[in-house]
């Protein structure tokens, strides 16, 4: 047996490929386990040149029990940092059977595994979506979750944490965070990894970075009669690398506390910011042409979330550093380095 290492689930992603970056300069042992199926082995080659040493990667699917046991049995896995699921909003809509069983079967199972060999610590990627649309605002752990998720991936991520709870419950010697994202952006400094959505995307700042450098040919501002400072939507931006550090500082918790109920964070700046602010701030710092047209909402996005960020930082001594100069920047660094993201790419 080799030493002690954290399997990365989910690991090719956009999140798990920063956090591998992080869990390398940390010192920490790991092994990647991902199906692929929104990922390329091309992020991982490129993880390696940033850390400058291999990284070990075993190809399989969280659903697949035979396989995780081969992968728990070949290394000595101490504690997962579970990424991956399925996380397409629209997609879920369509095809529930398909997130539910990826989701969370596939989480079962890979809790079944991780009882059988005894390792009983994990860190869960929640979202801020389990909040479905609050009452009130910065939002904190504490308040409801469950009521007003609107499509079967949020509902996915909150099933899974009720999940997580009942298993506390059961048997306290599991050690278990769930880390409540708002919404990521950016990427490495490197420029060498980053998000790459599959066809157009969903969400606003692969948008944005794909308009700017020609890709799509303009954004379309959902809602612009909101109840917020602009009329567009406020959201809780966090840089990817300010969220990477947050998985260390999270395993560093895990390893050094007893609890006595799982640990609930949210993982955010604490600060939002509306649509029209961002595409501002993307063409300031990048000097490019963002146009935009202000269209309808979008069916179930709430007007305004943004979080509480204080237990983050009592509980981990995590907050987050990075603005949001930074994270336009980035963005447009990868994408403008990487135009067609990880395709086509022979590495
Ligand atoms: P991503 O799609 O880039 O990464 C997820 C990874 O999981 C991919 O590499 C994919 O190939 C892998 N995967 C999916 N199903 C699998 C399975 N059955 N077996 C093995 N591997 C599988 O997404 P991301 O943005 O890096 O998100 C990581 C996690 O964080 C996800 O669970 C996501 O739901 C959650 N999250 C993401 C956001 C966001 O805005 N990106 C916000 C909140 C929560
Ligand atoms: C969405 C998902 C959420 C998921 C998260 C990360 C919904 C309802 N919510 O969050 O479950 O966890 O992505 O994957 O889909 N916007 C535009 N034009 C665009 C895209 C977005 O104006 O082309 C606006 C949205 O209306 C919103 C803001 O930009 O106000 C952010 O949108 P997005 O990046 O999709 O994130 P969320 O909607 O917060």
């Amino acid at each position: 047996m080799e030493n002690k290492k954290i399997l990365v689930t989910g690991g090719a992603g956009y999140i798990g490929s920063h956090t591998l970056v992080e869990l390398s300069q940390a010192s920490y042992d790991f092994v990647v386990y991902d199906n692929l199926v929104n990922s390329s082995k091309v992020a991982i080659n490129r993880v390696a040149n940033i850390i400058g040493k291999d990284v070990v990667f075993e190809e399989g699917d969280i659903r697949d029990s035979k396989r995780l046991v081969e992968v728990f049995t070949k290394y000595d896995i101490d504690s997962v940092i579970h990424f991956a699921g399925l996380k397409a909003v629209g997609e879920s809509v369509e095809k529930p059977l398909y997130y539910y069983d990826n989701n969370v079967n596939g989480t079962i199972k890979l809790l079944e595994i991780m009882k059988e060999f005894n390792c009983k610590k994990i860190v869960f990627s929640s979202s801020a979506t389990v909040y479905g649309d609050p009452k009130e605002m910065p939002v904190t752990e504490d308040m409801q979750t469950g009521q007003g998720i609107t499509n079967p991936y949020g509902r996915s991520k909150y099933m899974i944490e009720e999940i997580l709870k009942d298993l506390f419950i059961s048997d306290s010697s599991w050690k278990i965070a769930i880390l409540r994202y708002f919404n990521p952006v950016g990427a490495h400094e490197s420029g060498n990894i980053g998000e790459d959505p599959e066809g157009v995307p969903n969400n606003l700042m692969p948008f944005i970075s794909q308009v700017a450098v020609g890709k799509l040919e303009k954004l379309k501002v959902f809602g612009g009669d909101y109840p917020t400072k602009d009329g567009t939507g406020v959201r809780d931006y966090i840089h990817v690398v300010d969220l990477a550090e947050a998985h260390v500082k999270a395993v560093e918790f895990l390893d050094k506390n007893n609890l006595d109920k799982p640990l609930i964070v949210n993982i955010g700046t604490g600060r939002g910011y509306s649509v029209l602010e961002m595409i501002k701030a993307f063409k300031k710092v990048n000097q490019v042409k963002v146009p935009y047209d202000i269209v309808n909402r979008r069916a179930g996005d709430v007007a305004k979330i943004y979080a509480n960020p204080k237990k983050a930082k009592e509980l981990l001594n995590w907050e987050a550093k990075r603005d949001i100069e930074q994270m336009c920047q980035s963005s447009w660094d990868w994408q403008s380095k990487n135009p067609r993201g990880y395709s086509i790419i022979d590495e």
